[in-house]
């Protein structure tokens, strides 16, 4: 497996792999990797001959509130995991490589619309920076497949748009959410939460499966079905910052014509925010 930081090696590399007719499939990350990663890595590898993976945590993905300091970066332990299972290539850039002009001055990519609702209404300028690392990072990897987690369910939406909309000639895969035995998504942000707040943590996962079987049930009353259940939370001691339920399919509210939504949930433990999803399909 090669470790390579700089963007010129990658590209003669990539140059390499072009002649010699690979396919190429690309997991970007921002490392601390946990089942969820390896799990799409696993899917990566069933659809290329060469799997890259990047890990480099991006500030311009970050408010200035955020955790971007505080971000786990245990890049020796992610490097024998992606060993192990046979990955190709670690591509571990440094900012100022990515970034040579400043964050004030970068270029950037963004879908409006997608970007500003749910998630990024309470995040302003996040998907911003992950449209623009991604375009970024396709450009230098230039994979054929790139693979993605459903816990990022949003994330997956803006990029596949940012793909649709500026023409990018590659596929983008979305991966089922890797989950703890109780429920709990996995992400890097749940190593934040004291023992306390991790057994709280699964509520999230509890209550969007309440909502689901009340819209499986028939339930269209949305409103009182968010208000319920973030009251809910509030008292288990979340602070809820959305429960929301989509269209699964263009993330505004549900219209009639939709056959599968979405149940979305942001709630934060202390300071850490905890983001899940779940879909649901309409039977009638
Ligand atoms: O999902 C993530 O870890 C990040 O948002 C991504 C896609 C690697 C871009 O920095």
């Amino acid at each position: 497996m090669q470790i390579i930081s700089d963007i010129q090696p990658l590209r003669e590399i990539r140059r390499q792999w072009q002649l010699e007719g690979k396919i190429i499939a690309f997991v970007p990350t921002m490392g601390n990797l946990h089942e969820g990663h390896l799990k799409l890595v696993k899917e990566a590898r069933k659809q290329a001959d060469i799997v890259v993976v990047s890990i480099f945590v991006n500030p311009m993905q970050f408010g200035a509130n955020e955790d971007l300091a505080a971000y786990p970066r245990t890049l020796k332990q992610d490097c024998q995991a992606l060993q192990e299972l046979n990955v190709d290539l670690v591509f571990t850039p440094k900012a100022q490589d990515i970034y040579p002009r400043g964050l004030e001055q970068q270029t950037f990519v963004e879908v409006p619309g997608l970007s500003y609702m749910i998630c990024g209404a309470s995040r302003p300028g996040h998907f911003r920076g992950v449209a623009t690392i991604v375009c970024k990072l396709f450009n230098m990897v230039q994979p054929n497949h790139a693979f993605f987690g459903e816990k990022d369910f949003q994330q997956v939406q803006v990029i596949k748009a940012m793909v649709t909309d500026l023409s990018m000639n590659l596929q983008v895969h979305s991966v089922p959410t890797a989950r703890a035995e109780d429920g709990l998504a996995l992400s890097s942000r749940n190593g934040y939460l004291s023992d306390e707040q991790r057994q709280l943590a699964p509520n999230i996962y509890r209550i969007m499966n309440l909502i689901a079987d009340h819209i499986e049930l028939g339930r269209r009353d949305y409103s009182a079905l968010i208000e319920q259940y973030s009251a809910e939370l509030e008292q288990l001691g979340f602070q809820t910052d959305y429960i929301d339920i989509r269209s699964a399919s263009s993330l505004l509210p549900p219209g009639v014509e939709d056959s599968q939504l979405v149940i979305l949930v942001a709630a934060f433990l202390g300071t850490t925010r905890l983001i899940d999803n779940m879909t649901v399909s309409l039977s009638n």
